[in-house]
């Protein structure tokens, strides 16, 4: 057997959302290709539960389920109630993974989700070292969280300075559950594997990119949190900061690990402060009347800024971003749109600039636009050359299965370093201390200072 082949999944914070929606689906899935097969799972939370029943609360979020990979993963299953601040109970789950690694016979690999909420990473992390629970003498130890990673810098260093006592850089996984999705995965494989599009992706060419991420819902029931965040923390931050890197960054020596989390810091280090008149911030029509806002908000759904990279690559393209809630339709894409070239007829030019859009939801793919020649006349039309990535590729992996697989490699590259996320809390510090009056816009319409941000550089927002 492999010894890093096989590993505990200790997911801390077993009876939310998070594990029963994402994590336990995950596995299943990866236990149904085959991608695991020497593990257990031990989950740990305060609410008590069977083993088997707390397993079975994920059933619905699996689709098409095979009875005997279900059951084999709800044999592996191990759920211990307890509280993490209670010292008996930390230990008693300490005895509980020794006795499933003795029973699977695995090697002393072990995975920590913290799926809980952020206020408790401190603790926990403090829990599991005082416990012996992570030292690495049998086994690799790797803890994994999610965002909010804090909710500005100083928050954020202190979150960082925290877990890194406790843990070192290698041992821990950030998740931007974006950096997961195939078509971001992709972004690297399309820049750097294909000679076509490298020498062209420079100031020389490319007269502007968007970073579009928008969704056609509000808030829902995530008020309470929402409303302390806004767009701005909730998806820019992180989200959109990451894809901008990606698009954005200079050819890593390799693409693993550290090597791409250095170029993309260095993009969120060359970001020049975005100024006011390039910020629009809104509010939807009806945020307020959500029961779990405060009746006087003022907090974003909606964000569109323009930004400079100061670097020679990008000096003088603007980056244009659009995020927010109750947009007219859901789409996350990155938009490139390259020079117009110089006219070559005589008379009239119908030529419009090529693009390229890196669409990572709902139609995942690559989409190129160019000119042709309209049949029997000298006018020429926009076709658009279509790589649909799911049709392509059928079955392919949910973000949190990629993310999993690559944690248990223990490859970093799709996981945000500790300078990254300071970086990116720098840059939306920036603009929080600003001021920016707050517009209000009608669900399902882009607020109209975002047009007018577009607009009055003769562009407009890519909405095909
Ligand atoms: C989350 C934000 O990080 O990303 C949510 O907190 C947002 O507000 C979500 O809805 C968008 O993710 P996806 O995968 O649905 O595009």
């Amino acid at each position: 057997m492999d010894f890093s082949d096989n590993y505990v999944f200790v997911i801390l914070g077993a009876t939310g959302d998070l594990s029963r929606k994402k994590i336990i689906p995950a596995l299943y899935n990866l236990a149904l290709q085959g991608k695991i097969k020497d593990f257990a799972v031990v989950g740990f939370a305060r609410t008590d539960y069977s083993s088997g029943d707390l397993c079975d609360l994920s059933r619905k979020h699996v689709k098409n389920i095979d009875e005997q990979i279900w059951s084999d993963l709800r044999s592996r299953y191990y759920f211990v109630p307890g509280d993490f601040f209670n010292e008996n109970q930390m230990k008693q789950l300490g005895e509980e993974i020794k006795k499933t690694e003795f029973e699977y016979n695995l090697s002393g690999n072990r995975l920590f989700y913290l799926a809980t909420l952020p206020q408790f990473f401190n603790s926990i992390a403090q829990n599991l070292s005082k416990f012996k629970l992570t030292t690495e003498n049998k086994g690799w130890s790797r803890v994994i969280f999610e965002k909010p990673f804090g909710e500005d810098l100083a928050s954020a260093k202190k979150m960082n300075a925290s877990v890194k006592n406790v843990f070192n850089e290698d041992q821990i996984f950030r998740i931007d559950h974006y950096l997961g999705k195939e078509l971001v995965q992709n972004i690297s494989i399309l820049r750097f594997t294909n000679m076509i599009f490298e020498p062209l992706w420079n100031n020389k060419f490319i007269d502007h990119i968007q970073i579009i991420l928008n969704e056609d819902i509000g808030v829902e029931r995530r008020g309470n949190f929402y409303d302390k965040y806004g767009a701005l923390k909730d998806v820019v931050q992180n989200h959109v900061l990451q894809m901008l890197s990606l698009i954005a960054m200079e050819a890593p020596v390799k693409l693993t690990g550290n090597y791409v989390r250095d170029e993309k810091v260095k993009v969120l280090r060359s970001i020049r402060e975005i100024k006011d008149s390039d910020i629009v911030l809104a509010q939807y029509d009806g945020y307020k009347d959500i029961d779990s806002v405060a009746s006087k908000s003022t907090t974003e759904t909606f964000v569109a800024l323009k930004c400079y990279i100061d670097n020679l690559r990008w000096s003088g393209v603007p980056f244009y971003v659009m995020a927010g809630k109750m947009m007219p339709k859901r789409v996350a894409s990155i938009y490139i749109q390259f020079k117009q070239p110089p006219c070559p007829f005589m008379s009239g030019c119908g030529i419009k600039p090529n693009h390229l859009e890196i669409e990572i939801q709902p139609n995942d793919g690559f989409h190129l636009h160019l000119n042709a020649k309209v049949p029997g006349s000298t006018e020429l039309a926009k076709v658009k050359m279509d790589h649909c990535h799911s049709c392509a590729f059928v079955n392919s992996p949910e973000a949190y299965e990629n993310l999993l697989l690559e944690i248990i490699k223990g490859d970093q590259s799709s996981f945000i370093r500790s300078d990254e996320i300071e970086h990116a809390w720098s840059i939306v510090d920036a603009i929080k201390k600003k001021k920016i009056s707050l517009e209000t816009y009608a669900p399902q319409k882009i607020p109209l200072g975002a047009l007018k941000l577009i607009n009055n550089d003769n562009r407009e927002w890519n909405q095909s």
